[in-house]
């Protein structure tokens, strides 16, 4: 049914979906964890982390700052191929930490080169985050005007716009109190962790909140984060503002730690089962963090099968978080199954809170009754790929009826997927979404570059050779 190799996926239509499956561990959260394990003094247990390429990335920078990270290859002999690991991670806090004798290599990865960002803003010596083709293609300015607001200087390539970055920090900085310019968990935390080492009170205001691990986190690690709803008043006439806050000066404590089922990953087994005549299929314990669930209950709304329940346990075999074990996020296991659905219009809020799901969202529209709008998802261009281009062209070689005006995209619904060949644009979540589409298409859909997928999900492709049959 699947053919992997490092230059295409063969994806044929199964039959039948069917099976439970473990989830790798959360990408945004295993970021997090490793990073605020190193700002902690003492030796922090992070279980069930995701795997993925960027997260990798994450731990090799916390290395290279001086903390001792050992990543411990997790039993995942009873849930399938889900690639989560353990990591033990030993470090002398943030006032030990040091200059890094090289460039720190972010890889493929947003979340490193923006945090790590905010981080080093308050260490005093300079270092340079630098990635591959697509991470030196990705917007900087947005980080680099609040931290230099705050005292450290930020330099990157072509005016400043975008990565390799050199970060030269400060201790103390200056706290402030800004509007972040677009709707961004990045920007927002690199401001939040610069602010640790700020003089004072940090307030970061945003139009649209976004996903809120970082200040879960923190105030599981023993910081004070307020986050207070703006009204129409103060936030230029719009609703669901937020003004998040955190005093400067404060000592994070190391703690243990599970991390949940990733929701983004969950994202493509929601919609092959939904849009897959015959499938019944059983994701356990994922992330349902409210900031995070948007996916879930967008495409219920669309008419898909999707049961919830609080989670029962521990899977067997599987190194995963058990109930109350993944500090301050909910988790639940979700069963879905083969769906009628129908259209739905997504406005910018929608589109910010499931920002990673669009191109998936989009291959449900695709199989939907009616015209499904997206309407404001300009930053799904600053991702790993255009991912407004690289859907649109992916989805069109499909046989969808797919059209996209400026930064909205319209999806009429209906008609059969036909196999064709499709370029990933070496974007993991575009990799997974046209692979999900080959289960459903008639005939041989062939994904190119489909290795991306380990950027975030690496046991993915076994996966999908276990529950479709
Ligand atoms: C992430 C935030 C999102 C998301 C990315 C992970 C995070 O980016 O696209 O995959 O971990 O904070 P933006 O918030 O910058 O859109």
């Amino acid at each position: 049914m699947i053919t992997p190799s490092a230059e295409t996926a063969i994806v044929s239509p199964a039959a039948r979906l069917r099976g439970q499956i473990v989830l790798p561990g959360d990408k945004s959260v295993s970021h997090r964890a490793l990073m605020f394990a190193t700002l902690a003094a003492g030796t922090s247990r992070i279980s069930a982390a995701g795997d993925g390429a960027d997260v990798r990335s994450t731990a090799g920078i916390c290395r290279a700052l001086g903390a001792t990270v050992t990543r411990v290859v997790a039993d995942v002999s009873g849930g399938g191929a889900a690639a989560t690991v353990d990591y033990v991670v030993d470090s002398p806090g943030v006032n030990g930490l040091g200059q890094p004798s090289s460039d720190l290599d972010c890889g493929n990865s947003g979340t490193s080169l923006r945090l790590f960002a905010g981080i080093l803003a308050g260490l005093p010596f300079r270092a340079i985050l630098d990635g591959d083709d697509s991470l030196r293609r990705r917007p900087v300015a947005r980080i680099i005007e609040p931290l230099r607001a705050m005292g450290a200087t930020v330099l990157a390539r072509s005016d400043d716009s975008l990565p390799p970055l050199t970060v030269i920090g400060r201790q103390p900085l200056r706290a402030v109190d800004r509007w972040t310019p677009v709707p961004s968990a990045q920007v927002k935390s690199a401001i939040l962790l610069a602010a640790l080492r700020a003089d004072g009170r940090t307030t970061v205001r945003e139009m649209i909140a976004t996903r809120d691990h970082t200040e879960r986190m923190l105030r599981a690690r023993g910081i004070g984060v307020m986050t207070e709803r703006l009204g129409p008043a103060e936030a230029d006439g719009h609703d669901g503002a937020v003004a998040v806050s955190l005093e400067g000066g404060r000592t994070m404590r190391a703690i243990d730690e599970h991390v949940p089922g990733d929701v983004s990953a969950a994202a493509f087994w929601l919609v092959a089962a939904a849009i897959h005549p015959d499938a019944d299929l059983v994701l356990r314990n994922v992330g349902v963090n409210p900031t995070r669930r948007a996916v879930i209950d967008l495409l219920r709304a669309m008419g898909a099968d999707i049961e919830e329940t609080a989670v029962d346990g521990r899977v067997e075999g599987a190194s995963i978080a058990g109930p109350g074990e993944a500090v301050g996020e909910p988790l639940a296991d979700l069963r879905v199954r083969s769906s009628a659905l129908h259209a739905i219009d997504l406005g910018p809020a929608d589109v910010a809170a499931a920002i990673d799901e669009i191109p998936i969202l989009c291959l449900a529209a695709a199989r939907a009754a009616g015209t499904t709008t997206i309407r404001g998802a300009g930053e799904l261009r600053h991702k790993e790929s255009d991912r407004i281009a690289g859907t649109a062209d992916g989805l069109a070689a499909l046989g969808v009826d797919i059209a996209v005006d400026g930064d909205d995209l319209r999806i009429r619904g209906g008609r059969p997927l036909a196999g064709a060949i499709v370029d990933s644009l070496d974007d993991h979540r575009l990799a997974m979404t046209f692979a999900i589409a080959g289960l459903t298409a008639a005939g041989r859909t062939t994904v190119l570059r489909p290795a991306s997928a380990s950027i975030s999900y690496p046991g993915f492709f076994d996966d999908l050779g276990r529950v479709g049959s």
